[in-house]
């Protein structure tokens, strides 16, 4: 079998995730911060471990400011539904996760105003035209890192700029970076960031985060639950202390082992030799597949400016077909179909019918792409 849905979630695991999920609840498997015995206390220092991690991989100093959620999506709503106000500008763009494009048009029947700047066909976002969407009432831009339909990566560092220009925040969507490439969120000026743990991250699902840059003032973001925190429990008011005032309910212990483990992975390694390996299986499967004419590759087709993601529509057949038959006939597993990312289908051209999505993973060799592309020109022309 070749796993080429790796976008969607990464798969395998590395065995040490597997390890430190199962390892946590046989000898850790108290609920951390609620009691005061040894179970509590040591299910308390896995978590505080990963927080720490977390803030070093992602460059931020307090890793109080590392908020844990259940994903992406739950990390993206606290920070919109969290920082914007009725009356308030945001800026977004045309190749947003519906992550992101739900949640914004939500709030725009709450009277939150939105500006969707559109990127190219190849997935690339214009800074100047991000500056043209600026009002005196912008509070917050909202970026994904990398499209999940293309990989095409967003300039978000020229982004951040903009917006502390107009005094407004930057919130960067990583669901597809985090663990992909290099992310220092003090030196590209990134305010907020959200990632998942499931994906590049190497993690489970079911965990994920949103990380509070050192500089951002928290008494202005409103928590998106509120509840028990184990901390200040005579009071019947949320703690304003970080974590708990955006921590609420018993927190997902195996799953932030695992994503522990998973970080701990990748540092193992290097970010640049993960990077540099998605680089090469990237630049195969475009070369790969721009060779047979039937194919439309959609994106930058350049690894340099994409993560590893290609998305492909075949003249004369239909996606959910060629999806069908790479499984069934080949074993190969793709994503088909608009990858809840309706926007960024209408911006590249494949709306409504989508595109086949190829996302190879650290653990996907030249050779399963060199299969994957011969069993696609088969599909193609049979
Ligand atoms: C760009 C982007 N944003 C957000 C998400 C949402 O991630 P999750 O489903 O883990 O919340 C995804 C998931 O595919 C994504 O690709």
């Amino acid at each position: 079998m070749i796993y080429l849905d790796n976008a969607a979630t990464s798969w395998p695991k590395p065995p040490e995730v597997l390890k430190a999920m199962t390892d946590v609840l046989e000898h850790a498997g108290g609920n951390p911060g609620r009691s005061g015995h040894r179970l509590s206390i040591a299910a308390a220092r896995v978590i505080y471990d990963t927080r720490e991690e977390i803030a070093r991989f992602l460059g931020i100093s307090d890793p109080l400011r590392v908020i844990f959620t259940g994903n992406a999506t739950h990390a993206i709503n606290l920070a919109l539904k969290g920082i914007l106000r009725p009356g308030d500008h945001v800026v977004t763009s045309s190749i947003e996760h519906n992550a992101v494009m739900r949640p914004l048009r939500s709030l725009e029947k709450q009277g939150i105003h939105l500006s969707m700047v559109p990127c190219t066909r190849d997935g690339r976002l214009d800074v100047r035209d991000v500056e043209m969407a600026i009002k005196s009432t912008t509070r917050l831009i909202v970026v994904a890192h990398a499209s999940n339909v293309v990989g095409t990566i967003s300039p978000v560092a020229e982004i951040a700029s903009i917006a502390h220009q107009a005094g407004a925040l930057l919130l960067v969507d990583a669901a597809q970076t985090a663990g992909a490439i290099a992310i220092d969120m003090k030196a590209m000026g990134i305010d907020l960031l959200a990632f998942t743990g499931h994906k590049e991250l190497q993690g489970p699902p079911g965990i994920g985060g949103l990380v509070i840059g050192d500089n951002v003032d928290v008494s202005k973001i409103e928590p998106l639950m509120r509840g028990g925190t184990g901390s200040r429990s005579e009071s019947e008011e949320q703690p304003d202390d970080l974590p708990d005032k955006f921590e609420s309910g018993t927190a997902n212990l195996v799953g932030i082992a695992g994503l522990g483990a998973g970080l701990r992975w990748i540092m193992d390694r290097g970010i640049d030799e993960i990077r540099d390996h998605m680089k090469k299986l990237g630049q195969t499967l475009i070369d790969g597949l721009s060779a047979i004419s039937e194919v439309k590759v959609y994106g930058a087709l350049d690894p340099e400016r994409s993560v590893g993601i290609v998305s492909f529509t075949v003249t004369g057949k239909h996606v959910s077909e060629i999806g069908l038959r790479l499984d069934e006939e080949y074993e190969v597993l793709s994503r088909v179909g608009l990858h809840c990312a309706p926007a960024a289908h209408k911006t590249i051209g494949s709306f409504p019918e989508g595109a086949v999505r190829l996302a190879p993973g650290f653990f996907t060799t030249m050779d399963d792409i060199r299969e994957a592309i011969q069993a696609i020109s088969k599909v193609v022309r049979s």
